[in-house]
């Protein structure tokens, strides 16, 4: 299959470039390098530096590549950030993905032409009344990071009729993994491991108990390999259903790390959810999906690469 993947210098679609490529599909990456790197991408797979706001340069990438599948990616993905300045990540994340949308719908090719799309289950429920929250639980995001998901949701099943193509949306919970950038505002594993092997004290915000769905990328990555067969025109919950705080975090990493110290603990930072898990049953029906790294072995991998 021919696939397009947004974002596949970054994090988590750099590991779905490469578990493409594997399988056999043919991989164009489109990337601005705003938070990604230029070495995440698989050498394999073409890459094109551009910005996902910017229409001409998209229509034109779509049009000479002819995809049969996006995965799209690419978006700001900072919770703070939003919140502070809150139009990039609208125009990014929104506008940005109607360019991608408009561009797959003019120029994808394929009777069975997919679009697939990383939304977040950490940041649309808001603090749901019930935990872990399913794809029913009404969605309240506490910032415009979370908006631009939800929004993008709904653009993405207006442009599939549109267009009649098919769509598969994933609420991801907290991925974790190599290659997350520990100088990020995301990513608690990553930032903790990365301040602890230099030996720098960890800031928590709040008081410890801030909990979050910790699944490792490996898992999203089989996940968004199931989408390319499974899953038509759904939102489906990616997680484990269990919550890790950020003690157990910080507690998970310093044994690994032998770091003798205690954490910084500050107070905690508007927008964000106190305590979120998701649940993935869906995932499981739909998909034959669920998690299988356990959070200890998934530290201990992500640590080996920091
Ligand atoms: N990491 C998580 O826990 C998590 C949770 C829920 C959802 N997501 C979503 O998954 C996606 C990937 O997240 P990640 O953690 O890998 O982040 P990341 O920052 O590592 O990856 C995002 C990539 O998009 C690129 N990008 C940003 N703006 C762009 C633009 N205007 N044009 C082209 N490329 C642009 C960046 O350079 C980067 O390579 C994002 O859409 C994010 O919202 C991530």
């Amino acid at each position: 299959m021919k696939i397009i993947v947004t974002g596949g210098a970054g994090f988590i679609a750099s590991h779905i470039t490469d578990a493409y490529l594997k399988k056999g599909h043919k991989v164009a990456v489109i990337d601005d390098l705003s938070t990604g790197f230029r070495r995440n991408v698989n050498p394999k797979a073409k890459f094109y530096k551009a910005d996902i706001r910017d229409q001409a340069a998209i229509a034109k990438i779509f049009a000479k590549e002819k995809p049969e599948a996006v995965n799209h990616h690419a978006a700001i993905a900072e919770v703070v950030k939003s919140l502070r300045d809150p139009i990039p990540t609208l125009q990014v994340n929104v506008l940005g993905t109607t360019n991608v949308l408009l561009a797959f719908g003019m120029h994808g090719s394929g009777p069975r032409r997919k679009f697939i799309f990383s939304s977040t289950g950490g940041a649309i429920y808001g603090e749901p009344k019930k935990i872990p929250a399913d794809e029913s639980t009404e969605t309240s995001p506490l910032s415009p990071y979370g908006l631009s998901k939800l929004l993008d949701e709904e653009v993405i099943r207006f442009y599939a009729r549109h267009y009649g193509f098919t769509y598969l949306i994933f609420r991801y919970p907290n991925v974790y993994g190599p290659r997350q950038n520990p100088k990020g505002e995301a990513g608690v594993v990553a930032i903790f491991g990365g301040l602890m092997k230099e030996g720098k004290q960890p800031i928590i915000f709040g008081d410890g108990t801030k909990a979050r769905d910790y699944t490792f990328v490996h898992d999203i990555v089989r996940a968004n390999e199931l989408a390319l067969k499974k899953g038509k025109n759904e939102i489906i919950n990616l997680g484990s259903g269990k919550m890790t705080t950020d003690r157990m975090i910080f507690d998970a990493i310093a044994s690994a790390t032998g770091y003798p110290d205690e954490p910084i603990f500050a107070p905690y930072r508007k927008g964000e959810v106190y305590q979120i898990s998701i649940k993935a049953d869906k995932a499981r029906k739909i998909l034959g999906w669920k998690p299988k790294t356990t959070f200890k072995d998934g530290v201990r991998a992500t640590m080996e690469t920091l």
